[in-house]
């Protein structure tokens, strides 16, 4: 996929991740291969605008991470406009605008979903950072506020003939949060309308969930969020897949070692043990989910009451997952990983 003179190859997307998707978790992704463009969290524009270090921290990229989107949010078109400005002057390749939060305190600001439901102040804005930037300028959005109201075909055209240059849409409806019934029809009808390129996103978990997705939307490129939290190995599974990308071999030692290597990144980048111990724990009970006695480990990590507790049970787990891998099917038999301390 090319957003303008963006290549994006693979066609496959980081989603933005607020708490999740920083400079420590993208290295992660990048480290393992084969996502062809990342996101940045989402960030209030009026930050950026106004130079607070916290904005300009999370807008933060590796010099060699590229493509890379800066996602700004907001209300204010002027303050868009700024936001965005600062963004591109701090050499993002694309900046996106959130259209898709569906955050109380985002939408309360008629910010992220809301605009969904106000096309006239989502109009001004887009014009407005179009004014603002030279370099491709993006839109991320839901289908709709809800079920009864999916006009995101009429939101993304009405994108595409102020300028953006891609869209992204989010299978859900605002009021679905995360639950609702997966409905890829929206998408394949933005597809149809829009000549710019589609990203289509949601519930996009492995191959057969991706390949199903540009199946049934013609989309350009799929985002990938959640799954990638899971499985950060997503984008070289469903490269091999569909693109004849090399072959992926995931197992205990591999997975041990990427998850305490981005604990150690996680450590460097805060300031506090409690810090670094809440975003590991957050990323590691995502990462554990449906493998093999998954819940233990993830109670035990969240009970940890230190850096060092954590690191000892994350080892006493992958341990046993090796022991388990090798058909040893009572490995986790008398574990308590509770009482592992460091
Ligand atoms: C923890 C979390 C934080 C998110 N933060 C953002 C954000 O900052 N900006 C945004 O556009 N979407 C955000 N989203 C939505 C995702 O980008 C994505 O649209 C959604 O999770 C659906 O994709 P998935 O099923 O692949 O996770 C967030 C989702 C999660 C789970």
């Amino acid at each position: 996929m090319r957003i303008r003179d963006v290549v994006v190859d693979p066609p496959l997307v980081l989603a933005p991740m607020e708490g999740v998707t920083d400079l420590t978790f993208r290295r992660l992704v990048r480290q393992i291969g084969g996502c062809g463009m990342t996101f940045t969290e989402f960030i209030p524009a009026a930050g950026l605008a106004q130079n607070h270090a916290s904005a300009k921290l999370t807008a933060q990229f590796d010099p060699d991470e590229h493509p890379i989107a800066i996602q700004v949010y907001g209300r204010d078109p002027a303050m868009l406009a700024e936001g965005a400005r600062v963004a591109a002057e701090m050499g993002a390749d694309v900046v996106d605008l959130n259209m898709g939060c569906p955050s109380k305190s985002v939408c309360a600001n008629s910010g992220g979903s809301s605009l969904l439901r106000e096309p006239d102040v989502a109009r001004d804005i887009v014009r407005a950072i179009r004014a603002a930037v030279t370099i491709p300028f993006t839109v991320k959005m839901r289908t709709g506020w809800d079920p009864a109201h999916k006009n995101a075909p009429q939101i993304a055209w009405m994108c595409q003939e102020e300028g953006a240059e891609a869209v992204t849409i989010h299978w859900r409806t605002r009021t679905d949060l995360y639950g609702g019934v997966r409905e890829l029809d929206t998408i394949a009808e933005v597809k149809r309308r829009l000549s710019i390129p589609v990203v289509a996103n949601g519930d996009i978990v492995d191959a057969e969930s991706a390949r199903d997705t540009f199946a049934r939307t013609g989309c350009d490129a799929v985002m990938i969020g959640r799954g990638a939290i899971k499985n950060p190995w997503v984008f070289r599974e469903i490269g091999q897949a569909l693109f004849d990308g090399p072959a992926v071999v995931v197992d205990a030692d591999e997975k041990q070692r990427v998850l305490l290597g981005y604990f150690d990144s996680v450590q460097v980048g805060r300031r506090t043990e409690t810090g670094a111990l809440g975003r590991f724990k957050k990323i590691a009970k995502y990462f554990t989910t449906g493998l093999p006695h998954g819940d233990l480990f993830q109670r035990a990590v969240l009970h940890a009451m230190s850096a060092d507790d954590a690191r000892a049970r994350v080892i006493a787990y992958f341990d046993r997952l090796r022991q388990f891998e090798r058909g040893d099917l009572d490995a986790f038999e008398g574990l308590d990983l509770e009482r592992v301390a460091g």
